[in-house]
């Protein structure tokens, strides 16, 4: 497909909140989460992953789920979701009204285990009643999968397993699903690989990108399945992240950096960069380092200079 066939906008979820600051290490506190989403939705993101209703004891950063959520202001046309992997999560998120939750399973069985503590199958049996519990309250389910193209304990992973947990998200009512590259090792055609094996089970509009940058291949990877009519993203402000299960793989590509290429393509996003790059300052100065975008620094050092 050719660039004539690009979507002329593009829905990001900023999931900076939840996937980026799960794997810091020092507690960052509920009010300074509160900010950061109050600057996101001031920046235009129309949906914000705030938190996830996992172990307290497995993603300590999490454990103030309830807090937070109770102390966002919210903003109307604004989606907040949350991730919930089991019926116990998800009973502790329902009072904090998503509008949004999010079953995770992986493509590998190796990273299924070490992230959920399951096989694949049994995160399949896990997150059936959760689903229909969702549908039937009326909230949107999300599955995110992960290790689409790589593993970190099984290596590369082929298309035919991405194919068949998206068959199983299928069956079990999951609305749209998430192709995660985990440990951001795909490259342009793998990862065009693991959304083509996603599309026998889900059609282009219920399918996202979530792409790590740990190789440095995140914006290539959204171009590439941009050209294959993908125009939902999953990005972090400031490039944060990381999974706790998934050792040394660094964050999702920065929404600064998307939003930077996809106004520069004449794509619209609806957000505005300067208040996004202020967002992405606010929580880089909180954790005392800079942000993990180049289009970010690059403005700041402008604005500075
Ligand atoms: P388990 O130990 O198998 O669960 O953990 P269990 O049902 O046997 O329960 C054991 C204990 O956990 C009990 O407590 C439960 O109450 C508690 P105890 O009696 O020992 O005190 N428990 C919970 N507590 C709070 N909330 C819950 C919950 N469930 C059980 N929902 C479990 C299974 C899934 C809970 C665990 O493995 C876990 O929390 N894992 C963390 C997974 C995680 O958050 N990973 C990072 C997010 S996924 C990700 O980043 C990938 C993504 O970005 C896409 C990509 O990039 O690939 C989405
Ligand atoms: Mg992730």
């Amino acid at each position: 497909m050719g660039l004539n066939h690009l979507p002329k906008r593009v829905k990001l979820v900023d999931v900076g909140p939840r996937d980026g600051l799960q794997n810091e290490k020092t507690p960052v506190p509920a009010e300074i989460k509160i900010g950061l989403v109050h600057r996101l939705q001031e920046a235009g993101l129309k949906e914000i992953e705030v938190t996830s209703f996992v172990s307290p004891k497995w993603v300590p950063q999490m454990a103030d789920n309830v807090q937070v959520m109770a102390g966002i202001a919210r903003q109307s046309g604004v989606r907040y979701s949350v991730l919930t992997p089991n019926l116990q999560g998800f009973e502790a998120a329902v009072p904090t009204r998503p509008d949004e939750i999010v079953v995770f399973g992986s493509a590998s069985e190796a990273f299924s285990q070490r992230n959920i503590n399951c096989s694949i199958s049994e995160s399949i049996e896990r997150f059936a009643p959760v689903v229909a519990a969702a549908r039937a309250a009326g909230i949107y389910v999300r599955g995110a999968m992960s290790c689409t193209v790589g593993c970190p304990y099984e290596g590369d992973i082929a298309p035919e397993r991405v194919a068949y947990l998206a068959g199983l998200m299928k069956q079990i009512g999951v609305q749209h699903v998430g192709v995660a590259d985990t440990i951001g090792v795909g490259t342009p055609r793998k990862v065009q690989a693991a959304v083509e094996a996603t599309l026998l089970h889900y059609a282009i509009d219920d399918i996202s990108g979530h792409f790590h940058d740990t190789y440095g291949q995140a914006l290539s990877n959204t171009l590439a399945t941009l050209e294959m009519g993908v125009w939902q993203y999953d990005t972090s402000v400031a490039g944060l992240g990381g999974c706790p299960y998934a050792k040394g793989a660094t964050g999702n590509v920065a929404t600064e950096d998307v939003v930077y290429m996809l106004h520069g393509m004449g794509i619209e996003t609806g957000i505005d960069l300067d208040k996004l790059i202020d967002a992405g300052t606010y929580i880089s100065d909180f954790l005392g380092r800079k942000p993990q975008s180049r289009a970010a620094n690059a403005i700041l050092n402008k604005r500075a200079g």
